[in-house]
């Protein structure tokens, strides 16, 4: 059995709790620390027989029992925690991103490769986990479509976050879009070579104000020659809308959203289906669970896990390049400045 110390315990980190605890094979959640934690997430982890709530996360990098740690606190401590984790021999996953600065993701990477165990590291990507974006990558795996030309990849939110939270998750393409970069090279199958991202502020000033964009698109060149193009914005009035299309030489596959129901209201007047599923929370709980399931597997029969540090780097490099390109106003190669 691989025990499991979460550190941190908010929104995401309650998430895996759940996971784990409602059917993650060979793992269970040994401790959980919090220096804040909420009486919430207190209850859920009693409830699910979680023995150790610490506040101090070093109680649970120390304690030899732990095999492996799923880091869920805010951003800035991801990459510490990460070197941490690593120096004391534990397996690590990492919810994205691994950190802003590329320089403090290449000391976890280097933390990894001088180890010197087999530790496994695994970046939050959960998406790639999704039901509906793993068809449409099975599909283009299998030769359906024949060769990417194509992707497009729309990320809308639901509702505005407010500006306080922009400002420390680091903003629409480091904490939003990444996501969708990802995704594009997931589907494709192929690296992104030059992006050119364009922003503006349609939705809420007070985003404007603190620095960031609500509404973004990119147009990106990849390696093997394909075309893609993501677009997201903070607020779509009709719900979380959450699609993907590749198109190839032997036709195109495109998923829709999950809805609550499948219902369909026809009247006179039209007819009317159900909105997305609210939010992350519900569109993506079941990639949650199969993301961990994955890292747990990868431990277990010691293979490499599917989305690793090179992922979580690469993933910062694009979304640096978007940001670039959109104060720059110009297209910007990926390695121009290697
Ligand atoms: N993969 C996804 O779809 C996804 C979704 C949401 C959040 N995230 C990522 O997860 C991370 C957390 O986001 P969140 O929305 O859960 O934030 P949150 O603010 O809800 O939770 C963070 C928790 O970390 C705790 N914390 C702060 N300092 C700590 C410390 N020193 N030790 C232990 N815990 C500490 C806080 O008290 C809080 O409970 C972020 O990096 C975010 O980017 C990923």
């Amino acid at each position: 059995m691989v025990q499991i110390g979460i550190i941190g315990a908010g929104r995401i980190g309650q998430v895996h709790m759940r996971g784990i605890a409602s059917g993650v094979p060979n793992a269970v959640i040994r401790s959980l620390a919090d220096p804040m934690i909420s009486p919430e997430a207190e209850q859920l982890a009693r409830s699910i027989g979680v023995s150790q709530i610490v506040s101090n996360y070093h109680d649970i990098i120390d304690d030899p029992k732990i095999d492996a740690i799923l880091i869920c606190s805010p951003t800035d401590l991801h990459a510490k925690i990460s070197i941490e984790a690593i120096h004391a021999g534990k397996h690590v996953f990492c919810e994205k991103p691994v950190d802003h600065e590329l320089a403090r993701i290449a000391q976890v990477e280097s933390a990894l490769k001088s180890s010197g165990k087999n530790l496994k590291y695994q970046v939050g990507f959960n998406r790639r986990y999704d039901h509906n974006f793993r068809a449409l990558r099975q599909a283009v795996l299998d030769g359906k479509i024949g060769d990417v030309q194509f992707v497009r990849v729309s990320s809308r939110d639901p509702k505005v976050p407010h500006a306080g939270f922009v400002q420390s998750s680091g903003g629409l393409f480091l904490d939003m879009m990444i996501h969708d970069l990802d995704m594009i090279r997931y589907l494709s199958g192929s690296e992104v070579v030059e992006v050119f991202a364009r922003g503006t502020v349609l939705i809420d000033p007070a985003i404007g104000e603190a620095g960031d964009v609500d509404t973004a698109t990119v147009s990106v060149t990849m390696a093997n020659g394909a075309l893609a193009l993501i677009d997201n914005s903070r607020q779509a009035v009709y719900g979380y809308d959450q699609r993907a299309e590749v198109f190839g030489s032997k036709g195109c596959v495109q998923n829709g959203n999950d809805l609550p129901s499948t219902m369909v209201l026809s009247t006179v007047d039209g007819i009317v289906s159900e909105k997305p599923l609210w939010f992350f929370l519900e569109r993506y709980m079941a990639s949650y669970q199969a993301e961990v399931c994955s890292f747990v597997d990868s431990i277990v029969n010691d293979t490499d896990t599917e989305v690793g540090i090179a992922d979580g780097r690469r993933t910062i490099q694009l979304a640096l390049a978007c940001k670039k390109s959109m104060d720059e106003n110009r297209p910007v190669r990926i390695d121009e400045n290697d």
